[in-house]
């Protein structure tokens, strides 16, 4: 069963602490979402398990933390200033703003820009007459220092690559790197998108995970085809179904000002249809050129063994860090007819989250069959055996059918049930979300069960 809107996503997002509304108690600020407690674990394990396909698990490719705050001018020399801003229209009777590159992908019309087709559309709120397009930029400005002047001015970063281009002499003195080779960051970028909105969708403060693989120029269209299908695995391998993704290659004049050839991948959310989760971009030479420009600084790399000096060229992949969170939610989420075993429940729909267990935020829940504290002591006992490891949960309020009910919504994986008769045999109930089998399993040997299962 697939999913016609992302509203029972909200909701269960809002239910069991995923994700809330950003400063709800004053009336919530648009656009702006927290991460609950669970939220904070999963989009933890999605970063991680990003970090460890990237950074941890290859030899060519290195981590970084740049700061937000960097050098003004890093924005006139990557085209930010000067380039990024999206084509706005209001609506001349209800005064509603718009992306006017939206409208016309809402119209068929070709998904990239042409002014020349603005009159053809109307406001989707009222049918009004729009304005002519005005060009927007999107990046927040503040100011650095005590005095609000030009001087000051200084910008948060509207995407996180930009640091790893200005450490790019940095990475190869200090890790003697030699061309091909990657960085890796994640971190915060900020965006005052026009209209935000569809949840996690699009916000205007949201996390990336970045990676920008230098190269000569001559290997790009080669590494390009080979990070466009590393990319897709990564996200089939963690359960992303395979008919919920699909390649969208931009068409020459929709490519960013930096960019020599790109490509979404995009996701199937629910009620949204196809939408660009993550890209995969040929840059060419244009960063670290017209940072060598702008700085007065060689960017060029020196070909030890061919002695040849030239510009690398960068194959950029471009991730999410928010908009996959909502993928694997949407993905795993399941209505499925009441499992629980509740006889009042019959016929009542349950969810079932199947997270893939390495994004699941809770690994393991543990419940005692009763309230009577010899039960409470002993799962306390099993808890912290693998509580160091795993995150874990501990619940003992409700019916047991209940409790399978609450951690089945939110994915954990394995709940561990301790009976009266694990008092005597010193064994536990281990029962599995997605196959809902049960295996009787000794108490000194979960932590080595669950290893293998996890
Ligand atoms: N460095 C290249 C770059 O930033 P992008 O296509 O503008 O390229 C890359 O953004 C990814 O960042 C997108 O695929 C998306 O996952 C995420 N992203 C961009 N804008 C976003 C927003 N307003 N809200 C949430 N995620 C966003």
């Amino acid at each position: 069963m697939s999913l016609d809107s992302l509203d029972p996503i909200v909701s269960l997002a809002k239910r069991r602490g995923f994700i809330f509304q950003s400063s709800e108690i004053y009336g919530g600020l648009s656009s702006c979402y927290d991460y609950g407690p669970l939220g904070v674990e999963l989009k933890n394990n999605v970063k991680r398990a990003w970090w460890r396909s990237m950074v941890q698990e290859r030899d060519d490719i290195v981590g970084l933390d740049s700061s937000i705050l960097m050098h003004p001018t890093t924005w006139k020399a990557s085209g930010h200033l000067d380039g990024f801003s999206d084509p706005l229209v209001d609506c001349k009777k209800c005064k509603k703003r718009w992306r006017a590159d939206h409208l016309l992908q809402n119209e068929s019309i070709k998904p990239k820009f042409r002014p020349e087709h603005s009159s053809e559309v109307k406001c989707p709120d009222c049918g009004g007459e729009l304005t002519d397009v005005r060009r927007f930029n999107l990046m927040f400005k503040t100011f650095m220092g005590p005095v609000e002047d030009e001087a000051g001015e200084i910008y948060l970063r509207p995407e996180t690559c930009q640091g790893i281009y200005l450490n790019f002499l940095n990475v190869i003195q200090s890790m003697r790197k030699k061309l091909p080779f990657g960085v890796a960051q994640i971190g915060k970028a900020f965006r005052n998108e026009i209209t935000p909105g569809n949840f996690t969708f699009r916000t205007r403060e949201f996390e990336q995970m970045e990676q920008q693989y230098f190269i000569h120029p001559k290997e790009a269209k080669k590494v390009f085809k080979v990070w466009k299908e590393e990319r897709r695995r990564w996200y089939l391998d963690l359960g992303i179904k395979k008919s919920n993704l699909r390649f969208r290659e931009h068409e020459k004049d929709e490519l960013a000002h930096y960019a020599k050839a790109a490509l979404d991948i995009e996701f199937s959310y629910p009620g949204l249809g196809f939408k660009e989760l993550a890209g995969v971009h040929n840059r060419g030479d244009w960063d670290l050129s017209q940072h060598e420009k702008f700085s007065g600084q060689n960017l060029k790399y020196k070909d030890q063994e061919t002695g040849e000096e030239y510009t690398p060229y960068i194959v950029e992949t471009s991730d999410g860090a928010d908009r996959a969170t909502l993928a694997f939610l949407a993905d795993a989420y399941e209505e499925v007819e009441t499992r629980s075993g509740e006889k009042d429940g019959k016929h009542e729909k349950e969810v079932v989250l199947r997270l893939h267990k390495d994004l699941a935020p809770i690994k393991a829940a543990f419940l005692p069959l009763s309230k009577k504290e010899p039960l409470r002591k002993l799962t306390a006992e099993v808890q912290a055996k693998v509580r160091r490891d795993y995150m874990t949960q501990y619940d003992e309020t409700g019916s047991i059918g209940k409790r399978y009910r609450r951690q089945d919504e939110i994915g954990t994986p394995y709940c561990v049930t301790v009976d009266f008769d694990s008092l005597e045999d010193k064994m536990v109930t281990v029962r599995d979300r997605d196959t809902m089998e049960q295996a009787r399993v000794a108490i000194e040997e979960l932590k080595i069960y669950l290893d293998e299962k996890l």
